[in-house]
């Protein structure tokens, strides 16, 4: 029997999905994980929810997904989402990022679901040209995973004129944070993100991305960008704030919305030894770092004009203060110093 109004959660088991999920429940609507738990964790969802384990590029197995349930619309949260990774090896990018995307969007029409909420990202900008930046500003990615978001969107942009898709991509800057209990929050695997990293490095967590030299120590990547402490600057977003964003985006394309894109961030800047003072003192303990090298690729100032998304949505940020966000992202990690277990 088909469950009506069912919200098809593809990538659902990830970061931001388990929270997007936890919102749908709590707003009492109906979602279906799909997620080939490449970087998830099934045992992030609840037992309540369905999970399809396998990937969006499987058309048959989407075909059956879209026959068992009444899809009223996706969000589609997928990606292979590792910069430096994805400049190494493009094609993992392209194939998972665009190829497999396609996949879905033939489903989804063929299928007769045609309202989608896209999981983009302030990588499409590129190098700033001035901050902070609007959707106006021109978008020119620096990398290749930052290119596989920037053509899906342009696939939205033409499946709406082909095919009556209707669609928003929400263009989310730095996603921290995690649900207040600390019951779900960021595991990545490898973790590349600032804030768990020197969450790590205040439990003194072993992982790839800290000095092997001083254990327990964090690096930060340049120190003379042309910003207030020669670190860089970037905003951070409450992942609660961003589930919030897509209830009131599903709203907004059922009431009849037109397709847009949205920046989803604080339009506040933190610049990384901010960050780490900030953990410092949420934390309560001593959090050892040393200064790198700049990496290829990392723009000084990364800061949203996010005024469009408050005015298209009415969306306001619950979370904005970022010893809130650390707050919440240390509740998990004390929780969890190990990450989710297997399931
Ligand atoms: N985390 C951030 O700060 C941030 C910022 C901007 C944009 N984004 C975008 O938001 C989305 C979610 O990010 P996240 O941090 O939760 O990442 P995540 O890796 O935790 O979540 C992605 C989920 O998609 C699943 N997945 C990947 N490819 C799949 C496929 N082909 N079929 C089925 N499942 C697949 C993974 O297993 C994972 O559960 C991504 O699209 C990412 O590019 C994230």
């Amino acid at each position: 029997m088909k469950t009506d109004d069912t919200i098809l959660v593809c990538g659902g088991a990830g970061y931001i999905g388990v929270h997007v999920v936890r919102a749908l429940i709590e707003a009492g609507r109906n979602p279906v994980v799909i997620d080939d738990l490449s970087t998830g964790h099934a045992a992030s969802l609840p037992d309540s929810v369905p999970l399809v384990n396998g990937s969006i590029g499987d058309r048959t197995l989407l075909d059956e997904v879209f026959s068992q349930y009444s899809i009223e619309a996706v969000v589609h949260l997928c990606a292979s989402s590792l910069v430096a990774e994805s400049v190494k090896n493009p094609a993992k990018y392209y194939r998972n990022n665009v190829c497999n995307g396609l996949v879905l969007l033939e489903t989804m029409i063929e299928n007769d679901v045609r309202t989608i909420v896209f999981s983009s990202t302030a990588a499409v900008y590129g190098d700033p040209q001035f901050s902070p930046l609007t959707e106006e500003h021109p978008t020119a990615p620096v990398n290749p995973y930052g290119w596989s978001k920037l053509t899906f969107e342009r696939m939205l942009h033409d499946f709406g004129s082909a095919y009556g898709l209707r669609w928003l991509a929400l263009r989310y800057f730095n996603a921290a944070g995690a649900a207040a209990d600390g019951s779900i929050g960021e595991d990545h695997r490898p973790e590349s993100h600032l804030i768990p990293l020197v969450l790590k490095a205040a439990l003194k967590i072993k992982h790839p991305e800290l000095s092997d030299a001083l254990p327990g120590s964090l690096k930060v990547f340049g120190s003379d960008y042309p910003t207030p402490d020669g670190t860089c600057v970037r905003d951070y977003i409450h992942v609660c704030d961003l589930a919030d964003a897509h209830l009131l985006a599903l709203d907004y394309l059922a009431d009849g919305g037109q397709s847009v894109a949205l920046n989803l961030g604080n339009s506040a800047g933190f610049s990384v030894k901010e960050v780490i003072e900030t953990c410092k003192t949420v934390t309560d303990l001593p959090i050892e770092y040393k200064m790198a090298q700049r990496r290829a690729g990392d723009p000084p100032e990364l800061v949203s004009d996010s005024a469009r998304a408050r005015k298209v949505l009415g969306w306001t940020p619950k979370s904005a203060n970022l010893s809130d966000i650390v707050q919440s992202a240390w509740n998990f990690h004390q929780r969890f110093p190990q990450g989710f277990p297997k399931k």
